[in-house]
């Protein structure tokens, strides 16, 4: 909190101090609310600064996830279909055999939590810069919104994303008290959460999605488990570089699937070992099982028919359905 307290600028403070405020369940002490979605502090001062200073490319696609929505996996493959052609043989080398998603596709956030205006040069491979983030559509800055960059957004049933958040964020504060999992669920419920409510993150980019489905590619976490090959190749054409009928008949969707599996990635050397510059957290607390349902296995009936209810209520008029 110390450390965190010593990168905000002086704006950022004195904002906090009149925005609502809420004790965090999470990693992070306390989340604030800024343009009605919830933050911690340091992402607020890294908001402020990408709405400020990011000028986005139209080449530029940017995949955005509530998170634990599956933002691991969709960098893994992203990455992989837009610099395959660097990469052609896979078993050889590739960068995601040595490097974890996170680092190949740099959360915005991240980039700009310390540094006001970072170098982002070094971002690509090839022309296309990949960027992620999970800041809410509402609150994208304008270079995003007035640019014809694409965006790729990934949700996931409210229920698995919050399991899967308890236990990242057990993972992360390791021997601090993690409170209840009662109490966390009640925050989830009532939208606070990072970047949350989770819900109001979904409508935006689903919204979007429908307005501008040119720029906006709108993805299930559990349609993509259920089809992977149907997903990929729509990822593909979407992203602007579909498989020739001759990469099909040599299995390179097939080959990209298993790079970026869960079995795979979570297996290899960097994701086991690794560590995420700066937060300094093990890369393995991004892979726990990768499933769908594991929800039942933590919550009761009681509790899965709020958040049913919740979901039902909040999608009501938008089509939207899980
Ligand atoms: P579980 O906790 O349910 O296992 P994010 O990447 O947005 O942080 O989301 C993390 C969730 O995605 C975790 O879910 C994690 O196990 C799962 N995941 C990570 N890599 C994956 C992959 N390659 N394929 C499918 N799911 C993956």
């Amino acid at each position: 909190e110390q450390v965190i307290q010593n990168n905000l600028t002086e704006e950022v403070k004195n904002l906090l101090s009149s925005l609502p405020k809420e004790s965090g369940w999470m990693i992070s002490d306390h989340l604030y609310q800024y343009q009605n979605f919830w933050y911690p502090a340091i992402h607020l001062q890294a908001l402020l600064n990408i709405q400020r200073n990011f000028q986005a490319l139209d080449t530029d696609l940017v995949l955005v996830t509530n998170p634990k929505c599956g933002t691991t996996w969709l960098k893994a493959l992203c990455f992989a279909i837009v610099n395959r052609f660097h990469f052609d043989n896979p078993k050889q080398y590739h960068p995601l055999l040595t490097n974890n998603p996170h680092i190949l596709v740099p959360f915005l956030e991240n980039l700009y939590m310390i540094d006001q205006n970072p170098d982002l040069s070094c971002l690509s491979f090839n022309a296309t810069r990949l960027l992620s983030t999970h800041i809410p559509h509402a609150s994208l800055p304008d270079s995003i919104k007035d640019s014809k960059c694409k965006l790729v957004y990934l949700c996931r049933d409210p229920k698995d994303t919050f399991i899967s958040f308890w236990h990242f964020n057990n993972k992360l504060r390791k021997d601090m008290e993690h409170g209840s999992l009662e109490e966390a669920f009640e925050k989830f419920c009532e939208g606070v959460v990072e970047f949350g409510p989770f819900w109001d993150n979904v409508l935006g980019y689903w919204k979007m999605s429908l307005e501008s489905p040119e720029r906006v590619l709108f993805l299930k976490y559990e349609e993509m488990k259920k089809e992977p090959k149907t997903h990929l190749m729509k990822l593909a054409v979407f992203l602007g570089s579909p498989f020739s009928a001759e990469e099909e008949k040599d299995g390179v969707p097939e080959e990209i699937l298993n790079l970026c599996s869960f079995d795979n990635l979570s297996n290899l050397e960097v994701n086991k070992t690794g560590k995420m510059p700066m937060a300094g957290f093990e890369f393995s607390v991004f892979f726990r099982r990768g499933e769908v349902g594991d929800h039942v296995n933590h919550l009761t009936p009681e509790m899965i028919e709020r958040l049913d209810k919740i979901t039902e209520q909040k999608f009501l008029d938008s089509g939207l359905k899980f």
